[in-house]
């Protein structure tokens, strides 16, 4: 018979045997709900990339985080948009920079989806215009989530500024907001405007991906976590990471068997173009 004295320390065991065996996996389990499910330029792969629609449609799909990708027009405004160039994702072309936000509203930002993608077109996407960063935060409002990278830097500099300068002048909350860049200095250069914007390092990989001690440490000084490319992750990468206090998000995840994988192997969010598909396998497990 085991005395009462005893009591409390059994209890303790009983509770550790828990947590690495049953109780464990019941732990796990709760933790996929923390899964941030990023809506990657909206519900891309239901509607035009960075349109106002897109973004909606993130929205009702469960999608946590609205991602907007950043350019800069020719007159210092702020755009969503992946590319340079007009090209791929309007009926215009040219670079960003050397137009004015007059000529990029007189794009049609929708009908390419139609063409590129008929299994999801839709009339009325037909003539969508490009959003600026101001008519996102007017439409989604200053308690949402936004995901935001500021693409190409060194084209717009500046744009940081003008961004954090959006930020206030919307009053977004900070706590729901990550910054995001493939540039570690545009990410410093925000994080000396506002050391309270919290920040996201992006990474990409073209073989197995591998992340030194040191690389942690220098991400660690000003960013709360990674973006790598989801290709080349291993479990190994990711624990460590994890372990390690950062936050990772790889990017762009569009296959449930692969989201599902991932969420295992211990990511704490990903982007995708299918925030349904990710709802749904974050609902499964
Ligand atoms: O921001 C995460 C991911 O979107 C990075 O790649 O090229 O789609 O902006 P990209
Ligand atoms: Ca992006």
């Amino acid at each position: 018979m085991i005395g009462k004295k005893w009591l409390p320390a059994l209890s303790a065991l009983v509770i550790a045997a828990g947590i690495t065996t049953g109780g464990g996996a019941a732990f796990a389990k709760e933790k996929h709900k923390d899964i941030l499910n990023v809506s990657h330029r909206g519900a891309s792969g239901h509607a035009p990339e960075h349109t106002l629609v897109s973004y909606d449609m993130g929205e009702k799909m469960h999608g946590d985080y609205i991602e907007v990708d950043l350019q800069m027009t020719k007159d210092g405004q702020l755009i969503a948009m992946h590319d340079e160039t007009v090209d791929r994702t309007t009926d215009g072309t040219g670079y960003v920079k050397d137009m004015t936000l007059a000529d990029i509203k007189a794009l049609d930002a929708g009908s390419w989806f139609n063409e590129k993608n008929p299994a999801y077109a839709n009339e009325e996407y037909v003539g969508l215009q490009v959003p600026t960063l101001e008519e996102v935060f007017q439409k989604f409002g200053k308690n949402n989530s936004y995901y935001i990278e500021t693409k190409s830097p060194t084209i717009y500099p500046g744009m940081e500024k003008e961004l954090l300068r959006l930020v206030n002048k919307y009053n977004i909350n900070k706590d729901k907001l990550l910054v995001q860049s493939f540039s570690a200095d545009s990410l410093k250069i925000m994080h000396g405007l506002d050391p309270s914007v919290k920040l996201v390092q992006l990474m990409s990989y073209g073989s197995n991906a591998t992340i030194t001690d040191e690389q942690i440490a220098q991400i660690k000084a000003y960013a709360m976590g990674i973006g790598p490319n989801h290709t080349y992750l291993n479990e190994a990468y990711i624990q460590k990471v994890v372990n390690n206090g950062l936050e990772i998000h790889p990017y762009t995840v569009n296959d449930k068997e692969r989201m599902s994988q991932l969420i295992e192997w211990g990511v704490t969010g990903m982007f995708t173009n299918f925030p349904d598909l990710l709802h749904e396998v974050k609902k499964g497990k």
